[in-house]
């Protein structure tokens, strides 16, 4: 499945701003077939770890905050060439600079609070879905699942 696997998070401002429905719908719609998916809230332990990549930047505690502040909706999602599709269908970090019709310009109000998440490689795909979900949760086509 690698290539073909992305992993995302709906984060705390679109689930407390009622967008879940929408935001699943505009997925879907855009081809993507859901792996595994659970609503869940992140611990700060949790968090921290998922995101020590920007350990060092100044805006990490910020992100760590936000990210644990209230539930999220974590998926795994699949369509051919995933990462780079799904990075066009969030539209840019900064809701400001976001094209028409992406996720975060419907959504997103602000840099730090920008509605979700996409992960920016096949490998991270891989980490960050294997992160949040064990084998046995992660389902093909059929139904069958990978674990
Ligand atoms: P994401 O990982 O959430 O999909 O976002 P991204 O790749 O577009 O952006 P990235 O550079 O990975 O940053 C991760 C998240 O950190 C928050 N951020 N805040 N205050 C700031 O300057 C700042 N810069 C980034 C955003 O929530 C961003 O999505
Ligand atoms: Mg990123």
């Amino acid at each position: 499945m690698a290539g073909n696997i992305t992993f995302t998070m709906i984060k705390p401002d679109a689930v407390k701003n009622g967008h879940i429905g929408n935001i699943l719908k505009m997925i879907t719609d855009a081809g993507f077939r859901i792996v595994a998916m659970k609503f869940t809230r992140m611990s700060a332990a949790k968090a921290s770890k998922f995101y020590d990549i920007h350990q060092e930047r100044p805006f990490f505690g910020e992100l760590v905050e936000f990210m644990t502040s209230g539930p999220i909706v974590a998926a795994v999602l699949q369509k051919e060439n995933a990462v780079e599709e799904f990075r066009k269908l969030i539209g840019a970090t900064n809701p400001a600079n976001a094209e028409e019709g992406t996720i975060r310009k419907l959504y997103a109000t602000s840099l730090g609070e920008n509605a979700i998440h996409g992960a920016d490689s096949d490998e991270n795909a891989l980490r960050e879905g294997s992160f949040h979900f064990a084998t046995s949760e992660w389902f093909d086509a059929n139904g069958n699942c990978l674990g």
